[in-house]
């Protein structure tokens, strides 16, 4: 595995094309094939990217010996299907977000990446921004103390999914940011999920998520497909700084504030007036961190070819995926139940092997 390894791409639609100009770019990749149900996306990906064989045939990718692994960019319904038949076929896979549409289905692909040997990667671009991977080093080195919350917005007007409501769509994002980022990952205890659906659609266009995490702090999630402004924003609060992220401001997507409460130990003495004694207000400086601008999914694809030469799970993988499902699932139980806390299950061992 010392030269090029051959991916086909499969789904042309929106999103296939950039994991195709990634692909065509890298020094890792062989771009062997592009496949889309609609021939002609298939060719007008193609030729964007001067020239690549296109196919509509999934099943003679899969059976190509020649292909090493495959690039999913498929509505999130036909994850499931089409990552098996691939890991079926013995082929390496990279997933869109949502890995799948249930955490059920998920945990069947995992396993069987597992017992193929396999690499199954979820595509969680934003994990290969500079920006959240700065974020990851702050909190990781202890810069933010303790981490006390976490705030996440993702708001603009937005496709409506014919397959997945506004959580499903959106939230993977913030979800997959949240596990790549924290220190114990994605550790929720339980969400409570409240969605409306103003425009009768049948699905939830708006959706917030209220998740206490195993570590004490409190995270909040707000999607939404219906706001004529868009907003991009994530707050971490620590004991000792807050680091907020602005990924629409480019001149400063990172701000790392200084400043917060700290609260005092109070002695018996001054234990009558609690409010005034054990809480003070710290106003220090705010700081930019200096940022690369590079594209994520180059980031994204030298990783996937990484964990294949290396027999190593990716740093998004499966495994990754899967946590973020189990947090969509229990808000879609939360949902159901009018927005009662829904418990988050823990993953089982097998699920937990990543490659
Ligand atoms: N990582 C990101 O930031 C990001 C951004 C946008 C979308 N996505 C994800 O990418 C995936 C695709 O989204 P999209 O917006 O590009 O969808 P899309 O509907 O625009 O495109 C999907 C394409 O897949 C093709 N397709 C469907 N079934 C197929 C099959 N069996 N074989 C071959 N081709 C098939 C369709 O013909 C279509 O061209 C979704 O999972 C979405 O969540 C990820």
């Amino acid at each position: 595995m010392n030269g090029r390894l051959n991916v086909a791409v499969i789904g042309a639609g929106y999103w296939g094309p950039n994991l195709a100009r990634n692909l065509r770019a890298s020094r890792d990749w062989n771009l062997a094939a592009i496949c889309d149900l609609d021939i002609d996306r298939a060719r007008k990906v193609a030729d964007a990217v001067g020239g690549a064989p296109v196919t509509s045939d999934l099943e003679s990718v899969l059976s190509d010996p020649m292909i090493d692994a495959v690039a999913v960019a498929t509505p999130a319904r036909t994850h499931h299907r089409i990552v098996l038949a691939a890991l079926d076929a013995g082929k390496h896979v990279m997933v869109e977000k949502p890995l799948a549409d249930s955490r059920d289905r998920g945990g069947e692909m995992v396993r069987r990446a597992q017992e193929q040997g396999l690499v199954l990667m979820a595509d969680h671009t934003y994990c290969y921004t500079p920006a959240v991977l700065k974020m990851r080093e702050l909190v990781a080195k202890g810069a933010l103390g303790d981490i006390l919350f976490v705030d996440s917005v993702r708001i603009n007007l937005g496709l409506i999914q014919p397959d997945v409501d506004v959580f499903w769509d959106l939230a993977p994002h913030d979800l997959s940011i949240m596990d790549f980022v924290l220190p114990g990952g994605l550790a929720a205890t339980s969400v409570s999920a409240h969605g409306s659906d103003p425009l009768g659609t049948g699905k939830s266009c708006i959706g917030y998520m209220a998740m206490p995490l195993e570590c004490g702090a409190m995270a909040h999630v707000h999607v939404n497909w219906l706001s004529p402004t868009k907003i991009r924003r994530m707050v971490i609060g620590g004991t000792r700084r807050t680091l907020v992220w602005d990924d629409l401001n480019p001149q400063q997507r990172l701000s790392v504030y200084d400043r917060g409460v700290d609260v005092n130990t109070v002695s018996k003495a001054t234990a009558k007036d609690r409010r005034a004694a054990n809480v003070s207000y710290r106003l220090g400086d705010t700081w930019a961190p200096a940022l690369e601008e590079r594209e994520a999914l180059g980031g994204v694809v030298t990783e996937f070819a990484a964990a294949i030469r290396e027999r190593r799970a990716s740093r998004t993988s499966g495994a990754a995926g899967l946590r973020v499902l189990s947090v969509l699932d229990a808000a879609a139980g939360s949902l159901a139940a009018f927005g009662a806390p829904h418990p988050v299950p823990r993953l089982v061992p097998a699920e937990e092997v990543a490659a």
